[in-house]
C-alpha cells in the first residue's frame, strides 16, 4: 500500500546554502541576513567569515543566530594556505554560494576559479568606474556628478567582473568622502539583498 509522504516545504528546500565573507562592520551583511528571515527569500545564509578577528560583524552575525568563525589571513604564510582554510570552511559547511560584503582580502585566481559563478562582492563605486581603493574621494576629485555601488560576479581581475546590479545616487556640492561614504552604504544595503537573489535565482 502506498503511502503520501509529506515533503519538507520546496521553497525551503531549494534555498541556496550561503556564506558571508566580512573584514568589518559587516552592515552589508546584517542587511543580507534580514533579507534572509523571509522564507522565500532563495538565499539561506548558514555561516559567517572573518579574515579578521576583531571585526565587529562576527558579533553580529552570532546575535542574528548565525555560525560566525574567522579564519585569521595573518595566521597562515601564503595567501594560498589562507584560502585552502578559507575553501575547507567553506565546504564543511556545505556552502553553494558565497557572498563577499566588506571582505578586504584579494581572492586569487584558484580561489576565485574554485568558486566560479558563486561568487559576488559588492563594491561602492560605480563599476567600472573606480575599481580599488578611496571610491567616494576619487569621485569627488572627478568632480562627478553620480556615484553608487555595484554588485558585481567575482572574476580574476579585482573589482573587474560582471556587473549584477548597481544603484546610484547625485553627487552633493556639500558631500564630503564621509558623506558619500554614508549615502552610499544606505544604498548598498538596499542593493545586496535584490542582487543576490539576481544571482542565486538568474532573475
Ligand atoms: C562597504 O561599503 C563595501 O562596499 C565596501 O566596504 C564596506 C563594508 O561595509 N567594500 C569594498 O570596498 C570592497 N572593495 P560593511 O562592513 O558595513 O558592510
Amino acid at each position: 500500500m502506498s503511502q503520501l509522504v509529506p515533503k519538507p516545504s520546496d521553497t525551503a528546500a531549494s534555498r541556496v546554502r550561503t556564506a558571508v565573507l566580512i573584514s568589518g562592520t559587516g552592515s552589508n551583511m546584517v542587511a543580507l541576513l534580514e533579507a534572509a528571515q523571509a522564507a522565500d527569500y532563495p538565499a539561506d545564509i548558514q555561516l559567517v567569515i572573518s579574515n579578521r578577528p576583531n571585526a565587529k560583524g562576527l558579533a553580529k552575525a552570532e546575535a542574528l543566530g548565525v555560525t560566525a568563525i574567522c579564519v585569521n589571513h595573518r595566521s597562515f604564510e601564503t595567501r594560498a594556505g589562507f584560502e585552502d582554510v578559507l575553501d575547507a570552511t567553506l565546504r564543511e559547511h556545505d556552502i553553494d554560494f558565497v557572498v563577499c560584503a566588506g571582505f578586504m582580502r584579494v581572492l586569487t585566481s584558484e580561489f576565485v576559479g574554485k568558486w566560479s559563478q558563486k561568487l559576488i562582492n559588492i563594491h561602492p563605486s560605480l563599476l567600472p568606474k573606480y575599481k580599488g581603493l578611496h571610491t567616494h574621494q576619487r569621485a569627488l576629485e572627478a568632480k562627478d556628478t553620480e556615484h553608487g555601488c555595484t554588485v558585481h560576479w567575482v572574476s580574476e581581475g579585482v573589482d573587474e567582473g560582471e556587473v549584477i546590479a548597481q544603484s546610484s545616487l547625485h553627487i552633493h556640492a556639500e558631500d564630503t568622502a564621509d558623506s558619500l561614504a554614508k549615502r552610499v552604504q544606505v544604498l548598498e544595503h538596499g542593493l545586496y539583498p535584490d542582487a543576490l537573489r539576481i544571482a542565486v535565482t538568474g532573475r
